[in-house]
C-alpha cells in the first residue's frame, strides 16, 4: 500500500535533500512540477545539466528519452523518471531496426539525429541535435556533406530549409505539434491581429508560415520574456504557458487548439509529458524500484557507451550556446532591424526575400491582411524547388490570386505589391542588381510618412497627397518604369 501524505511539496523537498539529488524538469511539464524543479529548461540546457550536475541522484521529469540522455551523460549517477511510460511519439516513429537498415541503404550519408529518438537510434547516429542547436550544428559540416536527418520530418525540413541543405529526411512526427489545428489558428490571428505567432519547429510547414517566430522551447520563451506585454499565439506544448506567464506577467497568451475531423476541439498538451505528476514523482522518490508508475533509467552499458559519442559531438559542437537562439528568429524578423543587411546580402548573391516582409509591413497595417498576402503569394520557393519555372509558378499563383477575389487580393493587385513582389522574386533568381534597386525603393518608401501611406493604401494609393508622398510615389514610379511594367495591366501605385 502506498501512501500520498497531505504535505507533498514538503515530503518531496524532503526526500531530495535525503538523496542528494536534483529535479530536472522539461517545459512541457505541469506547473506544479516545475515550480518544486531545481532546473526548468530545453532538452539542451537539460542534458548539460545532467552532464555536470553534482548530485548523487537525478530525478528527471519529463519524457524517457531525455532521462535516457541524463543516463548515458552521468552513468554513475541514478536516474529516476516517475512514470517509465513517458514515452514520446517522435521515439515511436523510428524504430531502429527499419532505421538502421535504411542507413545501410545510404552509406554515403552521415546520420544527424533530433534528441527526441532512443537510445538505439542515438548509437546509430554520428551527431545529436536538438532544436536549439540543430543549424548551429548542421552549419558545421561540409557543404557537400551527404545527411540523414531523423526522426522529426517537420524539423528536418525547417533545417533543410534555413541552412540551404538537402538532408535526406526521415518521416517521423510530433503528434503534439502536427496536430493544431490551422482554422482555428486562422481565426486566433483573425481575433487578435495583434498578436505574434511564436512556433515550434516541430509543426509542420504551413503552421509555420504563420509564424513570427519560429524556435525551441527556451527561443519562444525568451521572445515572449524580451516582448514585454505583448499577445503571442503559442504553438507548442501548453505546459511552458507557465514559464511565460512567469516571465512575461502582462503577456497575453493564446494557445492554438487541435480540431479531430469529427470538429472535436482536443486537449493540446502532450498526453506523454503529462504521465508525470507531482502525486507520481513523490512515489518514485518515496518508493523507488517499488513505486508503481515510475522507476530507475537503466541502459546496458554496451548501448550508453554507443549512444554517449554522438551526444558528446553534439554538446562540444554546441559549445557556445548564447547565440543560439537568434539563429531561429525568423529572417523578417531580423530584417526589419537590420535594413542595410539586406543589401550587403544582395550583393553577396544570398536574398533579398526580406524586403518582401518590409514592404508589406510599411504598406499593409494589419498583420491579418500580411499574413494572408504571404499565403496568397507563397508557395512560389517550393514551387521553384520543384524545377517549375518560377514565371509559370508566379503566373499560375497570380491566377490564384486574382480567383479568390479577397479583400487582401484586390489591394495586393490594385497598388501594384504583385509586380514588385514578382520583380523582387525574379530578381533574387536572376537579376542581383533589379533586387538592389527595389531594395532601395522599399527603403525610400520606408522614409516617406509610415502612417499616411498606411492610411492610403487600403483606399487605394491614388489617395496619396503628391506633396506628402512624392518621395515615395516618384521612387516607385521609377522602379516600375526600370522593370518596365505597366500600370493598366500590373495595377496602378498611386499615379
Ligand atoms: P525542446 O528541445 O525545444 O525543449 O523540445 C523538446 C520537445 O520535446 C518538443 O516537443
Ligand atoms: Fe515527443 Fe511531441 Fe511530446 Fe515532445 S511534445 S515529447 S516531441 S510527443
Amino acid at each position: 500500500m502506498y501512501e500520498i501524505p497531505t504535505n507533498l511539496e514538503e515530503e518531496i523537498l524532503r526526500l531530495k535533500k535525503e538523496k542528494n539529488a536534483v529535479i530536472l524538469a522539461h517545459f512541457y511539464q505541469d506547473s506544479e512540477i516545475q515550480d518544486i524543479a531545481d532546473f526548468v529548461g530545453d532538452s539542451l540546457d537539460l542534458s548539460r545539466n545532467a552532464a555536470s550536475t553534482n548530485a548523487d541522484e537525478i530525478i528527471f521529469c519529463g519524457v524517457k528519452f531525455m532521462a535516457e540522455v541524463a543516463k548515458i551523460l552521468s552513468p554513475q549517477k541514478k536516474v529516476w523518471i516517475p512514470d517509465l511510460k513517458a514515452g514520446c511519439s517522435l521515439e515511436d516513429s523510428c524504430k531502429p531496426d527499419v532505421f538502421g537498415e535504411f542507413c545501410r541503404k545510404n552509406p554515403d550519408h552521415i546520420v544527424v539525429s533530433y534528441i527526441n529518438c532512443s537510445a538505439e537510434i542515438k548509437a546509430l547516429s554520428n551527431i545529436i541535435v536538438t532544436s536549439t542547436n540543430a543549424k548551429k550544428i548542421i552549419d558545421q559540416l561540409p557543404a557537400n556533406q551527404k545527411i540523414i536527418f531523423a526522426p522529426d520530418q517537420h524539423l528536418g525540413r525547417y533545417i533543410n530549409k534555413i541552412t540551404g541543405r538537402n538532408m535526406l529526411l526521415w518521416n517521423g512526427s510530433c503528434m503534439v505539434h502536427e496536430q493544431y489545428s490551422e482554422k482555428e489558428l486562422v481565426k486566433l490571428i483573425a481575433n487578435h491581429p495583434n498578436a505574434k505567432v511564436i512556433a515550434h519547429p516541430e509543426c509542420p510547414e504551413t503552421l509555420l508560415s504563420y509564424a513570427h517566430h519560429i524556435g525551441s522551447t527556451s527561443s519562444l520563451l525568451k521572445y515572449v520574456a524580451d516582448h514585454q506585454g505583448g499577445e503571442f499565439i503559442v504553438l507548442t506544448e501548453v505546459g511552458i504557458l507557465h514559464q511565460m506567464r512567469q516571465k512575461n506577467p502582462t503577456a497575453k497568451l493564446y494557445d492554438c487548439p487541435f480540431v479531430d475531423a469529427a470538429g472535436c476541439t482536443l486537449c493540446n498538451s502532450c498526453p506523454y509529458m503529462k504521465l508525470n505528476t507531482l502525486e507520481k514523482l513523490y512515489l518514485v522518490m518515496k518508493y523507488g524500484s517499488e513505486s508503481i508508475y515510475g522507476g530507475e533509467l537503466n541502459l546496458s552499458e554496451e548501448l550508453r557507451i554507443k549512444a554517449e559519442k554522438p551526444l558528446r559531438k553534439m554538446l562540444e559542437m554546441s559549445e557556445d550556446k548564447k547565440d543560439d537562439d537568434q539563429k531561429f528568429i525568423k529572417k523578417g524578423e531580423e530584417q526589419k532591424e537590420t535594413e542595410p543587411k539586406d543589401i550587403v546580402e544582395v550583393e553577396e548573391g544570398k536574398e533579398v526575400g526580406g524586403v518582401i516582409g518590409k514592404l508589406k509591413n510599411l504598406v499593409f497595417p494589419n498583420n491579418n491582411q500580411q499574413r494572408n498576402l504571404s499565403r496568397e503569394t507563397g508557395g512560389l520557393e517550393a514551387e521553384e524547388d520543384k524545377g517549375i519555372s518560377a514565371k509559370d509558378a508566379w503566373d499560375a499563383r497570380s491566377e490564384e490570386v486574382d480567383k479568390m477575389g479577397s479583400n487582401t487580393a484586390k489591394v495586393f493587385n490594385s497598388t501594384g505589391m504583385k509586380s514588385l513582389v514578382w520583380k523582387q522574386k525574379k530578381a533574387r533568381l536572376d537579376n542581383k542588381e533589379l533586387a538592389k534597386e527595389a531594395i532601395e525603393a522599399a527603403a525610400a518608401i520606408k522614409g516617406s510618412k509610415k502612417g499616411a501611406a498606411k492610411e492610403a493604401v487600403p483606399q487605394g494609393l491614388g489617395s496619396f497627397g503628391m506633396g506628402q508622398q512624392g518621395g515615395f510615389v516618384s521612387k516607385f514610379q521609377n522602379v516600375k518604369k526600370d522593370y518596365g511594367f505597366n500600370n493598366d495591366k500590373d495595377g496602378g501605385m498611386g499615379r
